[in-house]
């Protein structure tokens, strides 16, 4: 477990770095809103687009759609959105804040006014965050965002199917936002009322229903590993019945120590046949599989990897950093550096190149260098400072590699390449510098 970070060490070096800062700033922000800044983009980006690579395009059995954000209000009603998706409200009766009854201690004084015995009854309340569609703002034009990705690939099913040509089993996949009105978000990225998921569908015949499940509990492990997740930082937590959301018959929650405790990062759930069933019957439409082979005609079962974005890029992060003692000088001299130790195809930067003064005749290499570099790897380019601050700030955000331009460069043609992690570093030719990054980088 990795316990050099903390979420006020974290948070700090996501905003003064630009991964991650509070939404709305100028105006005071809005509770809970984050935006992701220009190297959270990219880090957001990479894992998303590892997990599309891995889950779906690398995959002979998975495809991706991507539907509307708001959908049909019969979808939410059909798949008991509308009546079960709740969590238990309490209320101070002396201060009025609000917690989720499952989070605190009942018979505790409340957090927030101190005083004891005031909760009101728990009360079931709908987190489906509600619109209106067009210029009337009554029921007939009440509509949701979606609170999971899920249900459009229940609802697009037969389309996909008939387009595709896909054969059971196979999965549909999809990445988008998701909205919830929660009752308590916090704790940064962790849980907010918009957030981003990744998941998909494996629809599947229900007698393998077991096999299928373990296959992707252990892919997902992989995954993890993949984002720099160690296997002590992670608890796998079979829920109980009588706690499983209304659609699953058996769920896995992957759990993670994040500084602010044991918590949920990912989900897999058996979902059965329960939201095909009910689209079928709701909408009237046969949503029944035909296998080619034996002819069944049957409603497939589903196992369904549900994995946060926003979660993932919380413990890419957390699981990244690393306080450590680094020399300053060749006399032996340390200093303490922060050292993000991403995954190298995840870092926002995979290579910074540092001329090591702002003269001209090291800007008229150093700047093409960066250009050339750049048309393969994302690269930066810092000329700014000491040579030794230039790196703790490529230290700080990841960056796998320092290339520094300096005097005998003019002479040699050389530059010296620091590794992030060793610190250790390799006169290498300009020339030779794409092979070097090639045997080192993907891409
Ligand atoms: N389709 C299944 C589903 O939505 P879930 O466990 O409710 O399952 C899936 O959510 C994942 O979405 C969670 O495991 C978590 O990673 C992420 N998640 C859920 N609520 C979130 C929130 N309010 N903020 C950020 N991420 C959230």
């Amino acid at each position: 477990m990795n316990t050099n970070v903390t979420m006020e060490k974290l948070v700090a070096l996501a905003k003064s770095r630009g991964f991650v800062f509070p939404g709305s700033d100028i105006y005071g922000g809005l509770a809970n809103s984050w935006d992701y800044g220009p190297l959270g983009v990219e880090l957001k980006k990479n894992i998303v687009d590892a997990w599309w690579k891995r889950f779906v395009s690398s995959r002979r059995d998975m495809v991706g759609i991507d539907a509307a954000l708001v959908m049909n209000p019969k979808v939410w009603e059909a798949s008991g959105h509308v009546a079960t998706f709740t969590d238990p409200l309490v209320e101070c009766k002396t201060c009025h804040e609000r917690y989720r009854a499952d989070q605190i201690d009942l018979n505790a004084a409340c957090q927030k006014c101190g005083n004891k015995g005031t909760f009101t009854d728990p009360a079931a309340f709908n987190m489906m965050l509600k619109t209106w569609l067009g210029p009337k703002e009554d029921a007939s034009a009440v509509a949701y965002f979606r609170p999971e990705t899920a249900q459009a690939m229940f609802v697009d099913f037969p389309q996909v199917l008939q387009s595709s040509r896909k054969r059971v089993p196979f999965g549909i996949a999809q990445v988008g936002k998701a909205f919830r009105n929660e009752i308590t978000p916090g704790n940064f990225i962790f849980r907010t009322r918009e957030f981003n998921l990744m998941e998909f569908e494996y629809f599947i015949h229900p007698s393998e229903w077991e096999k299928w499940f373990e296959y992707w509990l252990e892919e997902m492990k992989a995954w993890l590993r993949f984002l720099g997740v160690k296997d002590d930082e992670l608890v796998f937590h079979e829920i109980e019945d009588g706690e499983r959301a209304h659609y699953s018959k058996r769920t896995v929650d992957i759990e993670y120590y994040y500084p602010f405790g044991l918590k949920e990062l990912y989900g897999l759930a058996y979902r059965t046949d329960f939201d095909l069933k009910l689209h079928m019957e709701s909408s009237g439409k046969d949503l029944r599989y035909t296998d080619p082979q034996t002819n069944e005609k049957y409603l497939p079962h589903v196992i369904e990897p549900a994995f946060g974005v926003d979660r993932s890029v919380l413990v890419t992060l957390l699981s990244a950093y690393h306080e450590e003692e680094a020399p300053t000088s060749e006399e032996g001299e340390t200093d303490k550096r922060v050292v993000l130790k991403l995954p190298k195809a995840l870092a926002p930067f995979k290579i910074a190149v540092l001329p090591l003064s702002k003269k001209d005749e090291l800007a008229v290499v150093a700047g093409p260098l960066a250009d050339r570099l750049r048309q393969r790897w994302a690269t930066d380019y810092d000329e700014t400072q000491s040579i030794g601050k230039r790196y703790r700030r490529q230290d700080e955000i990841g960056t796998p590699y320092c290339v520094t331009v300096d005097f005998d460069t003019l002479t040699d043609q050389a530059v010296t390449v620091r590794d992030r992690d060793t610190m250790k570093q390799d006169r290498v030719k300009i020339d030779d510098l794409e092979v070097y990054f090639s045997e080192r980088l993907a891409g």
